[in-house]
């Protein structure tokens, strides 16, 4: 028999040889919005393998629905905030992610979102499109120069990496980093620092987050941390909506106490909340940072590695529940 595949959605562009191949019974959930819970229990249904994007909360419920031939999801995904962690390591099923498939995209999306907030971009074509520029003013739209200023990177994975770097030889900027190892390599190419959290938010001028979602991090920034912040600061956040304390982000815009945000992430994605919408010191943008079509490709790429090596009794490259790794033969 065949290993039966479930994809929650027709992203079949993207994985193509899969698709193509003879190898799998592929069932794909058709519609281009996620499944509502019935509808995944039930095409997971007697399933080897789920891909999953990160809409879909893979719980005991899914994996009890797939019952005992499931032996991976394959989350489409870098995050993996969306998956029962617990549970699946429990039942021994692998869970896999696709690291670094989409890190220079979120990077570069980083750097739009950081320049774009400085220099006021959003708000300024929205004012000229709405006719209300007349005449060149020396005081319109003033914006905060970043050459020479301090990036502050909360977690620095490969994405916080990238952007550090993009930060310090293309804009000359000074770089601060808070993860809990020493990245030596960085250190040396850009000559960071690795500081406190609370030391990098009072003297970072632009503070990114790259750290996951995990309990620990879940609304890691807050009032508290807004309050360190410089009242010229621009706060980014690429990674995940829930680690910061919205309203406390909402508060701190509303008061002008730091200069701008730039986020790709809210907390509750289904709805965008009102009171971000009034701001205008935020730019937001609709959880696109790894949207490009290579990274969406590369994605893809993994995925299928990740289903090749576990079908094959293989570690997989993408491995996110790493104690279950003596379950498969090493290379
Ligand atoms: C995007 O947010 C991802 O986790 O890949
Ligand atoms: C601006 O356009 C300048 O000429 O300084």
């Amino acid at each position: 028999m065949k290993p039966i595949i479930a994809i929650t959605r027709p992203i079949n562009e993207f994985i193509n040889p899969l698709i193509e191949s003879d190898k799998y019974d592929i069932r794909i959930f058709k519609e281009n919005r996620p499944p509502r819970k019935g509808e995944l229990t039930k095409i997971v249904e007697g399933t080897d393998v789920i891909i999953s994007l990160l809409t879909d909360n893979i719980d005991s419920d899914v994996m009890n629905a797939a019952g005992t031939n499931l032996k991976l999801v394959a989350n489409y995904a870098v995050g993996f905030d969306n998956i029962d962690l617990k549970t699946a390591t429990n039942k021994g099923i692998a869970v896999t992610n696709t690291p670094d498939a989409s890190s220079q995209a979120v990077a570069e999306h980083t750097m739009a979102l950081i320049l774009a907030a400085a220099k006021r971009i959003v708000e300024s074509d929205e004012y000229f499109r709405a006719g209300k520029y007349k005449f060149w003013d020396p005081k319109l739209f003033l914006g905060v120069q970043l050459g020479g200023k301090t990036l502050g990177i909360v977690g620095c994975g490969r994405i916080g990496n990238l952007v550090a770097q993009y930060c310090y030889h293309g804009l000359g900027m000074k770089i601060l980093y808070n993860d809990i190892c020493k990245n030596h390599d960085l250190e040396r190419l850009t000559h960071a620092y690795q500081t406190s959290l609370k030391k990098l938010l009072e003297m970072s001028d632009v503070i990114s987050l790259h750290v996951p979602l995990l309990p620990s991090t879940r609304h890691m920034i807050g009032k508290q941390e807004f309050a360190k912040m410089k009242k010229s600061a621009i706060f980014i956040n690429t990674a995940r909506g829930a680690i910061v304390d919205e309203k406390a982000l909402i508060d701190i815009l509303k008061d002008k106490k730091i200069f701008a945000a730039g986020i790709d992430v809210v907390e509750d994605e289904s709805k965008l909340n009102p009171e971000l919408k009034k701001l205008d010191n935020i730019i937001i943008t609709p959880h696109i940072a790894s949207a490009t079509t290579e990274a969406r490709m590369e994605m893809g790429k993994m995925v299928i590695q990740n289903i090749e090596a576990v079908l094959n009794n293989k570690v997989p490259p993408g491995l996110v529940n790493i104690e279950i790794r003596s379950k498969f033969q090493e290379e």
